[in-house]
């Protein structure tokens, strides 16, 4: 039985790759950070949490991270562990760093000591184009990282290039542009609109609070985008972008789950002054906050993602409309309580 270790197996991608893995009759071993009381929400509302075997792991400990790949020998190496959230690494940016380029370095000095024959993918990211310098951006389109976790992923990134290079290591990255779904963490602006609209229709009084209404992103949808980690790490060793092509500002974001949710959203004023108004109840429900800016914002990202499409032949299922319906859907059904939602 062919087998798979992902790291960061209980985030979002994690869980959905280990669904689609499962389905394709891999064992699967999922770390959990020693110490840590698991959060096997989402794997337990995808129902998989009983086909994965659990193990104990410190990705910044290199002892830990070589007695495990060294034990277990496994096919393939998710690394999807991360401090992912942009914010949190200008507050933490050590951990970020440890976690995010030493847990990628530990994996790939753990695969050339041991000489184990795994395949190893990299979660490389579009915060890595940072202040973009062309659109869109591709494989080729040159870094400019804006915060200490784009740097950390970025570092990663070449680390990657650089063993499969020396060592002859069969390690690939996926280029992810932001994806999202109904099991995305609430701390993310998608999410956190989608579930917090999903609290104002259940009788909140208070408006949400966001930081920049103009940033753009290219968001997809993540069940679509774990499947493009499993073709790229199936074909010879190389970066692949993953993203839509399209792209959305935050606040127009705001506009589809609001509407998905019944309301009629304008939006008033603007910078730090913009609110925004549901035209049925003429309640504000959402507000601009200072707290929610970035030190530096990444304002544009644009994912040209042809050459996975040429040379894998993957391509995004879902559009814009559809996440947001998909995330407004599933939280206002939670807080109907229709969905046990295990806590996500
Ligand atoms: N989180 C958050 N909260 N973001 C906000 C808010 C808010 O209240 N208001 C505006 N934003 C803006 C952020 O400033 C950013 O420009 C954009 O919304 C998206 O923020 P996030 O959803 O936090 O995602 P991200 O783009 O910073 O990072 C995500 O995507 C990357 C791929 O490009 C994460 O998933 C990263 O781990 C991932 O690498």
């Amino acid at each position: 039985m062919k087998s798979a270790l992902i790291t960061g197996i209980t985030g979002q991608d994690g869980s959905y790759l280990a669904r689609d893995l499962i389905d394709k009759g891999y064992k699967i071993y999922g770390s959990l950070r020693r110490g840590s009381t698991p959060k096997l929400g989402r794997l337990s509302l995808l129902g998989i949490d009983a086909k994965i075997d659990f193990i104990p792991l410190e990705i910044t400990e290199f002892s830990n991270v070589f007695n495990t790949v060294k034990n277990i020998k496994p096919d393939l190496i998710f690394n999807l562990a991360a401090q992912s959230f942009v914010e949190d690494s200008f507050k933490h940016p050590i951990l970020t760093t440890e976690i995010n380029y030493i847990g990628a370095l530990n994996l790939l000095e753990a695969i050339k000591i041991t000489g184990v024959k795994s395949k190893i993918y990299q979660a490389s990211t579009s915060e890595m184009y940072g202040e973009v310098l062309s659109k869109p951006q591709n494989e080729k389109t040159p870094f400019n990282p804006r915060s200490p976790y784009a740097v950390s992923k970025a570092g990663a990134h070449y680390l990657i290039s650089n063993y499969r290079e020396a060592y002859g290591i069969e390690a690939s990255t996926g280029i992810l542009f932001n994806h999202e779904s109904e099991i995305r963490g609430r701390e993310f602006v998608t999410r956190k609109i989608s579930y917090q609209l999903a609290e104002i229709i259940n009788g909140r009084d208070i408006p949400i609070q966001l930081g920049n209404l103009d940033s753009v992103r290219d968001w997809g949808y993540a069940p679509d985008f774990v499947k493009a980690m499993y073709l790229i790490i199936n074909h010879k060793p190389d970066d692949f972008v993953v993203s839509t092509n399209k792209t959305t500002k935050v606040r127009d974001f705001f506009k589809l789950c609001a509407v998905n949710a019944g309301l009629k959203p304008e939006f008033e004023g603007e910078g730090i002054n913009e609110k925004c108004y549901d035209r049925i109840s003429n309640k504000i429900i959402c507000e601009v906050n200072q707290k929610y800016y970035r030190p530096s914002d990444v304002e544009y990202l644009q994912g040209d993602y042809s050459k996975i499409n040429k040379e894998l032949k993957w391509s995004p299922d879902t559009d814009i409309q559809t996440i947001a319906e998909k995330m407004v859907r599933f939280d206002l059904d939670v807080l109907a309580g229709k969905i046990n939602n295990f806590g996500i």
